[in-house]
Parts: C-alpha cells; structure tokens; sequence
C-alpha cells in the first residue's frame, strides 16, 4: 500500500477490547480527531452485536470488525456479508480456514457493492514457537506466517495480520499487500499476553500499513494522551512532524 506520511491518524487503529459499550464509546468520544479506525472484537461484539458498529459509524468512525471468522466456507460467506451489511469495513478471517473458505470470503465480499477489506489472520501475535508446536506446527512463526500469506494470496486475500517480527518478510514478498500489525508496544510498556511485539516506529520502518494497539491505550490513565504519544512516535518514525 502507498501512504503519506502525515496520515498517521488513518493508520493507527485502536481497539477496542471492553465488555459493554459505555466503556468503548466513553474511549472513542477521547479519540474522536485524533484517530480514524476503532477496532471492535469478540468482547465488545458478543455483548452489543450490530448497535455499537452503527454507532461507532455514525460518530465518523471506520470499523474494523476483528471476529476472525473461521468456519466452513458457504458460512463464511455469509459472514462477510453480513458484517459488510452491518457497516464494518475491515474485517478477519482465519487463514487457517484453508484455501476454499478465503476464496469464498473474497468471492462474497467482491460481489458487494461496497467490499470491505478482508484480512488473513495469519499467526497470532500471542503463539509463539512452543504453542504453535502444541497445535502440530513444527515450523517456526515467521515460516508459518508467510505460508499462510501466500495461501491467502493465491485464494484472493491481499491483506495480512501477522506480528512485526514478520512485517519485513511480508512487505518483501507481497508489496502491495495491506499489513496490519498488532502486538505493538510503545518502549516501557508491559508487554501481557503478546509475545512477538515490536514498537511503532521499528513496525512502521519494517513496512506496516496499520498498527493495532489495544492496552497500552485503553488501559492508559490517559488514554488520548497515550494515542497521540504512539502518533507521535508514529510520525516522526516516517520523518514527518507533528
Ligand atoms: O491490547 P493489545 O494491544 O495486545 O491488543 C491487540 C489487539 O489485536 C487485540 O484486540 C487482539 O485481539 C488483536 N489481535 C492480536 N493478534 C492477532 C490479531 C489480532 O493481538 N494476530
């Protein structure tokens, strides 16, 4: 993908992840001029369905809509349709799903009139080498990762999700490919769950599109002050200032 540098607000997408839609609505009112895309997932889904994209659409927001779809492919067709038909216009997919399923997501998202972008979900930032080995994968991450892209690629898909330590990999194989990167943490952070992190500036130098950052916002005591500081960080990463 092709960017200008100074839209760093287009390029950080903040997520969501709350159980009720007071606490996320609450976030996005701070957010609201600083940043575009707002992510919503299973959390936040599960407990507000469709209202809270609606909302979230109709205070100016992109969604990205991070269920991660993964089922039998005529499912996951409608699934696409569905989340489209709800306003997200991001949305996920397993690519462990296989080759028939995400050639069924994008057959049903390109029949739409207004397609969402469909992103492969590659390998999660929080697997590392041992939980992937428990699931029967010997390969290391950055090996699966970049089998499953192709996978994805071949079957229609041109967006990935996958971990900065494979961003680099990624951009060199699939230059026009849209590549939205979690596990990101601004340095001093903690770092929970997520195992293969990186921070803004070194995913952005890599070749990522998107940033997906999740608590080192939302659990920030200041969280609009904690988006404009990775912003920031973001910016100057591409020699832009604010
Ligand atoms: O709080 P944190 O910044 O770790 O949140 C990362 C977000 O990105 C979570 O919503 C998580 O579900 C999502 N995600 C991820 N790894 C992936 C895909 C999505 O962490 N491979």
């Amino acid at each position: 993908m092709c960017h200008d540098g100074r839209n760093m607000d287009s390029r950080l997408i903040v997520a969501l992840d709350y159980p009720q839609a007071a606490s996320a609505l609450e976030l996005a009112g701070r957010l609201e001029g600083l940043c575009s895309w707002l992510k919503v997932g299973l959390e936040l889904y599960l407990a507000e369905g469709n209202s809270i994209v609606h909302e979230l659409r109709r205070r100016g927001f992109s969604v990205f809509l991070d269920l991660k779809f993964h089922d039998i492919p005529n499912t996951i067709a409608g699934a696409v349709r569905s989340a489209a038909a709800a306003g997200a216009e991001m949305l996920t997919v397993h690519a462990a799903g296989g080759p028939a399923m995400l050639a069924a997501a994008a057959a049903a998202a390109d029949s739409l009139p207004h397609p969402p972008r469909l992103l492969a979900v590659t390998v999660l930032t929080s697997m590392d080498h041992e939980q992937l080995a428990a699931v029967g994968v010997a390969d290391s991450p950055a090996r699966q990762v970049l089998r499953l892209a192709h996978m994805a690629s071949a079957a229609g898909i041109s967006g990935f999700v996958a971990s900065a330590q494979e961003v680099r990999d990624l951009r060199r194989s699939f230059p026009a490919a849209a590549l939205v990167i979690p596990g990101i943490r601004p340095s001093g952070s903690r770092t929970e769950d997520q195992k293969r992190i990186a921070t803004p500036a070194a995913a952005l130098a890599d070749g990522a599109d998107f940033l997906v950052v999740g608590r080192p916002i939302t659990q920030a005591a200041d969280p609009a002050a904690a988006a404009s500081a990775i912003l920031e960080e973001m910016r100057s990463a591409s020699g832009v200032g604010s």
